[in-house]
C-alpha cells in the first residue's frame, strides 16, 4: 500500500511529498509542531493540541487560520488513506517559502502545512511500560522558550543522542540552579518518600504536555513546583509522560536504581490510568 502524506491542502504519495529550499522551515527552523496519538482511527485529545498549536502559531507571529483550514477533516482522511488504526499524526507549519532573510516577509507568505500518519508500535510500548526505562540527567541545552512547540530541536536530539547513546530511553533537563526541567521529547514527574505525587509547573520552561494536562486531570492532588536534581534522585518512584511516551515508569537514573527493579503497583496504578483513559476516549485496549 502507498503511504499517503498531505501538504498544503493535497493528499500525495508519502516518497513524493518535498517542500521547497527556501521553505523557513527547512532554512530557519521557523514552523511549529504537534504530535497527535490515534487509536481505533479516533484522535485522542485532539481539542488540547489545537489550542497548544495555536499558541504556538501565535507565540511566533505565524498567520495561520487554525479554524477555517479544516485540520480535523485533513488529519482523519489520512489516517483512512493509510489505513492505520494505532498511530501517530505528525503535524507542522511553518511560516512559509521566502527568498533568505531573518526577518519575517512583509507581506506575510502562504504557511507550509504538512501532515504525516505512521503506525504506534503499541506491543513495544507496553513491554516498555512493564519493566521501566532508564534515562540520564542532562545540562539544559535548549533555547529559552520550550514552552513553545517549535521544529528549532536541534538541542533534543542532541540530548536525546546522547541518551542512546547511553542505553538509555530518554534524557532528562536539569537547569542551571539545579531543577529538572523535563525530558528532551516528555514530562518528567516524581512521586516522594510520603507520596506526592509532582511536576514541574508550566512556568515557561517546560512544554504544556497534552499527556501531562490529561494525567493531571485523572488524577487528584497533583502537586505542581518545581523539583532538583537531589530530589528526583532520592524519589519513591518516577516517571515519564507523552504522546508516544505514554505514561513510562522510569527505574534507573544515570545508572542509579530509582525505586524497585521493576515498577511496583504505584507506576502500574498510573500506566493503567492512562490506559483507561485512552480506552474512555477512544475504545481502544483489553
Ligand atoms: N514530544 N516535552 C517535550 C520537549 C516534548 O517534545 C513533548 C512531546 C512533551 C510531551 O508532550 P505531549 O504529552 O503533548 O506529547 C514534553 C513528542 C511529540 C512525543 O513524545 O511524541
Amino acid at each position: 500500500m502507498t503511504r499517503i502524506s498531505y501538504l498544503n491542502g493535497e493528499f500525495i504519495d508519502h516518497d513524493k511529498a518535498f517542500v521547497h529550499i527556501e521553505d523557513r522551515g527547512f532554512q530557519f527552523a521557523d514552523a511549529v509542531y504537534e504530535g497527535i496519538a490515534f487509536f481505533n482511527g479516533k484522535i485522542l485529545d485532539l481539542g488540547p493540541h489545537m489550542v497548544r498549536l495555536k499558541r504556538s502559531l501565535s507565540e511566533l507571529s505565524i498567520q495561520f487560520d487554525v479554524e477555517g483550514s479544516n485540520l480535523e477533516a485533513a488529519m482523519e482522511k489520512l489516517i483512512a488513506r493509510n489505513d492505520l488504526s494505532e498511530g501517530f499524526i505528525y503535524l507542522q507549519i511553518s511560516r512559509g517559502r521566502a527568498p533568505r532573510n531573518y526577518a519575517f516577509p512583509n507581506p506575510p507568505v502562504k504557511p507550509t502545512v504538512v501532515l504525516t500518519v505512521s503506525p504506534l508500535d503499541m506491543k513495544a510500548i507496553q513491554e516498555r511500560q512493564k519493566n521501566g526505562v532508564k534515562i540520564i540527567l542532562v545540562e539544559e541545552n535548549r533555547w529559552s522558550r520550550p514552552d513553545i512547540k517549535s521544529t528549532s530541536l536541534l538541542g533534543n536530539i542532541l540530548a536525546k543522542e546522547a541518551a542512546w547513546q547511553a542505553d538509555a530511553y530518554e534524557a532528562v533537563y536539569v537547569d542551571r540552579d539545579g531543577f529538572v526541567t523535563e525530558g528532551t521529547s516528555s514530562n518528567i514527574w516524581m512521586i516522594t518518600r510520603d507520596d506526592i505525587l509532582l511536576t514541574r509547573k508550566t512556568d515557561g520552561a517546560i512544554l504544556a504536555g497534552v499527556t501531562r494536562g490529561s494525567m493531571m486531570k485523572a488524577v487528584s492532588g497533583v502537586e505542581q513546583r518545581r523539583f532538583t536534581r537531589e530530589e528526583l534522585l532520592a524519589a519513591k518512584a518516577a516517571f515519564l509522560t507523552g504522546t508516544t511516551t505514554f505514561v513510562m515508569p522510569v527505574v534507573q537514573i544515570d545508572g542509579e536504581k530509582i525505586g524497585d527493579e521493576k515498577p511496583g503497583p504505584l507506576l502500574e496504578k498510573l500506566v493503567k490510568i492512562y490506559a483507561d483513559y485512552i480506552k474512555a476516549e477512544t475504545g481502544f485496549g483489553g
